[in-house]
Order: structure tokens, then sequence, then C-alpha cells
């Protein structure tokens, strides 16, 4: 039976393979979507951050530690939750268990809005930009990755668990929900093309600043084979835009 978003990084197999598949050395997240992230969220120092999907809220910790004034990680996984806030304790960061789609958002109460792979999970996202743009102070800006419209369009000719050789790039132009095998179980995701993420932030009132694919840098990878492999295909789309002054 396929699930939604945070449902699906609450089944026990999913949540234990994830946890497993973030530990590798030379992930996708560490070596592709991280350094671009970090690139285009700087400077840190000061801004009141808010994190959609925030995952363990490793990313929060981190920030913390270079300076950003505040971070609030907001996550729709009881299980996730539950390690963020243990990643937080310590420190000025909170977590909020609730789904990107049914937050209250504050107005005004942010510098940076980020959201690192987790959109794709979001079936709607007008919405959510409109409430990004509300949250977000004049000149804030909000960063988010997704999978790649081309990894995301379609899975055929991949058995989940093994290592991907070919990809087909096929109704691409057909967006919406895509149910695909993934970490032990069937995840729901929606499609979109890059053409979509671009409309999406422009019909909330953002000036997009950058686009970015995650081009594969040598000096994030330990193993050179992984490097290589990486330049095939882009696995990761991030924008980034602010909210008019
Ligand atoms: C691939 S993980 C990424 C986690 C973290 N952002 C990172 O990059 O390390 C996606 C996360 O988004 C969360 N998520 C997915 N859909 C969500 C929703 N609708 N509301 C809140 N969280 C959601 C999942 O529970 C999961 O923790």
């Amino acid at each position: 039976m396929e699930q939604a978003g945070s449902n699906f990084y609450d089944d026990e197999v999913v949540f234990t393979n994830y946890i497993r598949h973030r530990q590798r050395v030379d992930t996708p997240n560490e070596t592709l979507e991280k350094p671009v992230m970090i690139d285009l969220i700087q400077p840190i120092t000061g801004k009141r951050i808010l994190d959609l999907g925030c995952g363990d809220a490793a990313i929060g910790r981190e920030l913390l530690q270079y300076g950003a004034a505040s971070y609030l990680g907001i996550e729709g996984s009881q299980k996730m939750a539950a390690v963020a806030t243990q990643t937080l304790a310590h420190t000025a960061g909170q977590i909020i268990m609730q789904t990107i789609e049914h937050w209250t958002y504050p107005h005004a109460a942010f510098d940076l809005v980020i959201a690192r792979l987790a959109l794709h999970y979001v079936a709607d996202l007008a919405p959510i930009c409109a409430n990004v743009f509300h949250a977000l102070a004049p000149a804030g800006q909000f960063v988010f990755s997704v999978e790649h419209p081309v990894i995301t369009s379609c899975d055929r000719g991949w058995t989940a668990g093994t290592l991907r050789q070919d990809w087909v790039v096929d109704n691409y132009f057909t967006t919406g929900l895509r149910v695909t095998d993934w970490l032990g179980g069937t995840v729901q995701k929606y499609h979109r093309t890059v053409e979509d993420y671009f409309h999406l932030l422009q019909e909330a009132g953002f000036l997009i600043g950058n686009l970015r694919e995650a081009h594969p840098q040598r000096q994030h990878f330990h193993d050179v084979q992984t490097y290589e492999r990486r330049k095939r295909i882009p696995l990761f789309l991030i924008l980034a835009a602010r909210k008019p002054i």
C-alpha cells in the first residue's frame, strides 16, 4: 500500500532504511544537494530560519552553530520529529510536528525558509508558496530542493534496491502523482516540470534569483567512481527566490 510523504517515513522499515541510507559515505544528499543549499543560503548569521520537512534537523544544529538567530523545523513524521527534537537538544532550535500543508504560517516571522527534498511529496504547492511568502519578512529568501523532474517523471526500468544503470525520462509533461518503490516501501510523489516550479514561485510573488542542478564537484566525493556516476544524470533541482522589499 502506497503512503503519502510523512506517513511513508513513519513506516518502521522505511525509517530504518532511510537512517541507514543517510549514514552511507558519499550520499547524494551530502555530496550534491547540501553543498548547493549551503552556498545559496549565505550569509547565515542572524537569520531566523524555517525548515519545512526538516527530517532529523541535522542542518538546524549546523545553522545555529554558524550563527543563525533561530531555527524552527516543521516535520510531519512522528519518528523524524522525535529524532529532530533529540538533534536540537541543548540548542535554541525548535521542532513542531505538523505537516507543511496544515501548519499555520506566522506573518513576516522568518528571513529564510528552506525545504530540502520535501516539497515533491506535497500535492498542491501553490498554497505552500503563498504561505511561505506570507511567513517571510521583506527581502527574505525561499530556497528549496526537490528530486529533479527528470527523475520524478518516470521510474521505469529501475528495480528498487539495485544500482540504477539507465534512466528513462517519459511522460515529462504529464504532471501529478507518481507511485514508486523506495527504501522497502511504496511512496506517493508529485512530478512537476522545471517550468512548473518556476511559475509556482513567480505566481506567489517571488523574484527568482537562482536555479541549480547540483552539478557534481569532485571535492565533495571520497570515491571517484561515485563522482563519475553522478555526472550521468541530475538528481536534484534547487531554486532560490526572494520576497520583494
Ligand atoms: C527526504 S526527507 C528530507 C529530510 C530533510 N529535509 C533533509 O534534507 O535531510 C523528506 C522529509 O520530509 C518530510 N515530509 C514529507 N512530506 C511532508 C509533509 N507534507 N509535511 C511535513 N513533512 C513532510 C518527511 O517526513 C521527511 O522527513
